[in-house]
């Protein structure tokens, strides 16, 4: 079935690689974005890989009128909200505007969705929400106790969003809670793009291996863990699109309300994701051991049985393909900047 899909902040990493899943599959997709993490150059992108042109509204889902309008001008039957702002050190500096922006947006946009009556909500939450856990592998079930204000942001969401599927039952609700998202789309026309230093190691790891900086940091190497290194569950960002499309064809079979992780269930260490991507690239990738992170956890890895049993979802790339599109992605983006 297609339908009509309002993506906010859909110029931005999995959002832009999102768009392209549905457009491959004949959706008709809006993307509402106000560029405060992303350019408009990402549409050049979604259109050489699509040869389609998603219609494009730079605005902000705090906006009322910006999404009146799109609601009035599209028969828009469901909504993909990716909108929101995504650094954890910031969000501990800047509570307000993290609240602002995650949370009053979602509200905002919630709001008139349910005027315009929208069918469908997917929301992009985070395993962030589980909070420090002993426990590495988390399931769905878990506690939750984000530790930053980001991941109190996330939860505040979620929440809003059960109170709004027991007034309105039949809105169909996906919360998916994304690991650790890495990769770019394989044609290399559009990647992850963060702006000054990257906070996340992937793209940290990809501006060493491209010289633009000199070494890696590794935050600590004496953690409970094979090689002392922390432990996540990287998983590539079209394998996290394609959960999407598999979330939007099971609200639309019916309008459920499900919360599910999105990962491999594979722990990787930082030591691990430097030898893949020294092999996917052929550079050395030198790097200095420091202390610790402040809130970083051992280790964080998804349960991913729930998505395969409601979703009929699974992710299928590895470690390796995730480094080797990381990498052809990095070099087109360096030649564009140049
Ligand atoms: P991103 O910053 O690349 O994309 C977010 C997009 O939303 C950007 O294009 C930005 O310009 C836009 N945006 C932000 N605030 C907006 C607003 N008020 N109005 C309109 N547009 C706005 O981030 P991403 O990595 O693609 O993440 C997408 C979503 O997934 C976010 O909600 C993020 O919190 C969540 N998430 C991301 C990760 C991750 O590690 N990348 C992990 C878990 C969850
Ligand atoms: C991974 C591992 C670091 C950088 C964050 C957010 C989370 C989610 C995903 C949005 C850890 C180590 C990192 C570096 C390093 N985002 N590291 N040197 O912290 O698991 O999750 O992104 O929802 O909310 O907290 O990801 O990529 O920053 O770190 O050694 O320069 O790499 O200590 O073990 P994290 P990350």
């Amino acid at each position: 079935m297609t339908s009509t899909v309002l993506i906010t902040g859909g110029l931005g990493y999995i959002g832009s690689h999102t768009a392209v899943e549905l457009l491959e599959r004949g959706h008709e997709v809006i993307i509402l974005d106000n560029l405060c993490n992303s350019s408009e150059s990402v549409m050049d992108g979604i259109q050489k890989i699509t040869g389609k042109t998603p219609k494009l509204y730079i605005g902000d889902i705090r906006d009322r009128e910006i999404l009146q309008m799109i609601f009035k001008g599209h028969n828009v039957e469901s909504v993909m909200h990716f909108a929101g702002l995504k650094a954890v050190g910031e969000s501990e500096e800047k509570p307000l505007l993290y609240h602002d922006n995650n949370v009053t947006g979602s509200i905002t946009l919630f709001d008139a969705m349910m005027k315009a009556q929208v069918k469908r909500v997917i929301f992009s939450s985070s395993a962030t929400v589980y909070g420090t856990s002993d426990n590495y592998k988390l399931t769905e079930d878990m506690p939750l106790n984000p530790s930053n204000v980001y991941g109190k942001t996330k939860l505040k969401v979620e929440e809003i969003l059960c109170d709004l599927k027991k007034t309105n039952p039949q809105l169909g609700v996906a919360i998916l809670r994304y690991f650790n998202p890495v990769g770019a789309h394989p044609s290399g026309f559009i990647g992850e793009n963060p702006k000054g230093t990257p906070n996340n190691l992937m793209p940290y790891i990809a501006d060493v291996a491209s010289g633009i900086r000199e070494k890696l940091f590794i935050f600590g190497d004496d953690y409970e863990t094979p090689d002392g290194t922390g432990l996540r569950d990287y998983i590539h960002v079209k394998d996290l699109a394609l959960g999407h499309i598999a979330a939007l064809n099971k609200l639309e079979i019916d309008s459920d309300m499900i919360t599910v992780n999105l990962g491999t269930g594979k722990p990787y260490s930082v030591l691990d994701l430097v030898h893949a991507f020294e092999l996917a690239s052929g550079k050395k990738i030198p790097y200095e051991v420091t202390p610790r992170r402040k809130g970083d956890v051992a280790g964080s890895f998804a349960d991913p049985a729930l998505a395969k049993e409601l979703l009929r979802w699974k992710a299928l790339s590895d470690i390796h393909i995730m480094c080797e599109d990381t990498w052809r992605w990095q070099k087109n983006k360096i030649n564009l900047i140049l």
